[in-house]
């Protein structure tokens, strides 16, 4: 066979961009297991960012002349233009985004275009890329966590003064506002929001002119490009910077966090939503029906956001079993991260707008609540209290006392506030009197005490504070 030595890459034909040292064309398989086009198809709009950036610097350092830029410039316009319009045909044979967009460019331009990835890796294409990716979408997240956070506390708000039950062990515990409830996940969205900047500072270093992985044999300008596209600084470390995914590791993280705490509260609002509880009703706006019982409407958007926390779990454990033991620096492995984090960007924007949607539809009913409230014995702790303050009684033993009064209601079919003296005699061995309205929900959650607790001064102090974090958290962080 006659080797042929001169063979240039021509973008319509059958030869790979990286052609020059092979014989013969990768086998089908080969060819169906390398390619990641039909998901890093995505990155698209920050790759061609990337690529202006790269390519403007090296006009800069004269490795391109200004018409030569130019060119690029608008052919890689058009590209985008292209692709953003659907009229970009996409082929396993070109493997990935960044093959696609430099054999279209080149198609466009002509040999110009085969000038762009002077002094460039895919490696630190494809990091840049997704550290562009991840930033995004942060941002995105953060106003929608802004925005779940206002109306988790215009709820709060505008329910003040409603009484609710805390449950401990899914047992009946004590009465609360519901505001207190209602702010309880305020703040697990708040925390999430703080972890939220601290991932996107993750993404601030730039990878570009990592190269390959040990740097470019072109006098580039890594600050040039750091800056252009946004980032504090350019990586100090070549090799960390092409075999970096931690910002990745940061983001599944924080969206599997961000998840618990979603499922957390959905899995609440399932609960209450039932005919048994029926502290909530759902509108239709977040509900579906059966196809065989007419009667049911189920809450199945809560459902399937607690389900999506298992699946974003699933993609951060994906994540950190790829990355175990991977040797420095780029190895293939690193290319199936964009499958877990394009997926778990799209549950991340659901989680966020799915259960602000529920909360945009949930109706809360009081009177559900407090009859549960005086079944369910949730005064007992006040009695308790009562007899520490009033008789001096020592609390363990008033504890006791307590507990022997429910045992009473219990056997005897009553309610801990129809107890008469006669009773208490029996259940105490001495006479206790409870003042006027002492067992009303709402003196219960009054008696409590100290900053942070549902006592109504200071959910009033907490509403205060909530607000104020969101006007601190409102613009960029
Ligand atoms: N599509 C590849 C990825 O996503 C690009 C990097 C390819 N680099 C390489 N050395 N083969 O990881």
């Amino acid at each position: 066979m006659v080797r042929l030595y001169v063979r240039l890459y021509m973008p319509n034909g059958n030869m790979k961009l990286w052609h020059g040292r092979f014989e013969a064309a990768p086998s089908k398989i080969t060819e169906e297991i390398s390619e990641s086009i039909s998901f890093d198809h995505a990155l698209y709009k920050v790759d061609i960012r990337a690529s202006l950036a790269h390519a403007r610097m090296l006009a800069k350092i004269g490795v391109l002349t200004a018409d030569e830029f130019k060119k690029i410039e608008g052919g890689l316009t058009q590209v985008r233009a292209e692709i953003a319009e659907g009229k970009m045909a996409f082929s396993a044979a070109l493997e990935d985004i960044h093959m696609h967009v430099e054999a279209r460019l080149t198609e466009i331009i002509g040999d110009t275009g085969k000038k762009l990835h002077t002094g460039r890796s895919r490696n630190d294409q494809v990091a840049v890329d997704t550290h562009l990716f991840v930033r995004e979408a942060l941002i995105e997240h953060r106003t929608d966590m802004v925005s779940l956070l206002a109306q988790i506390l215009k709820l709060a708000e505008e329910n003040f003064g409603v009484l609710w039950i805390g449950y401990t062990h899914l047992q009946i515990a004590q009465p609360v506002l519901l505001s207190h409830y209602l702010l309880a996940y305020f703040w697990q969205f708040a925390r999430d929001l703080d972890l939220l900047d601290f991932v996107i500072q993750s993404t601030n270093q730039s990878p570009l002119g990592s190269a390959a992985l040990g740097g470019a044999n072109y006098p580039i300008d890594r600050q040039m490009t750091a800056h252009e596209l946004g980032f504090a600084a350019p990586y100090p470390n070549s090799m960390d910077a092409v075999a970096n995914r931690d910002y990745q590791l940061n983001y599944h993280f924080w969206a599997t966090r961000l998840f618990l705490h979603i499922a957390r509260f959905c899995e609440d609002i399932i609960i209450y939503n039932t005919t048994e509880f029926g502290y909530v009703t759902l509108s239709d706006a977040v509900t579906t029906g059966s196809s065989i019982m007419p009667q049911k409407k189920n809450p199945d958007i809560a459902e399937l956001l607690r389900g999506k926390a298992g699946r974003v779990n699933g993609n951060l454990q994906a994540l950190v079993t790829n990355l175990k033991g991977l040797p420095l620096t780029y190895n293939r492995d690193l290319q199936e991260d964009k499958v877990y984090l394009f997926d778990s960007v799209k549950q991340a924007r659901q989680g966020l707008l799915g259960l602000k949607e529920i909360l945009l539809n949930i109706q809360f009913n009081e009177a559900r609540v407090l009859e549960n409230l005086s079944r369910g014995f949730a005064l007992a702790t006040d009695i308790a209290d009562f007899l520490v303050r009033e008789k001096n009684t020592p609390f363990r033993d008033a504890h006791a006392v307590a507990g022997n009064a429910v045992a009473y209601c219990e056997k005897n079919q009553k309610r801990l506030e129809v107890l008469t003296k006669d009773d208490w005699q029996k259940i105490a061995g001495f006479a206790v009197e409870f003042p006027a309205g002492f067992f009303q929900p709402q003196q219960s959650v009054s008696r409590r005490q100290g900053d942070g607790s549902t006592n109504p001064t200071a959910v009033t102090e907490q509403l205060a504070l909530a607000r104020s974090f969101i006007i601190g958290h409102d613009s960029q962080g």
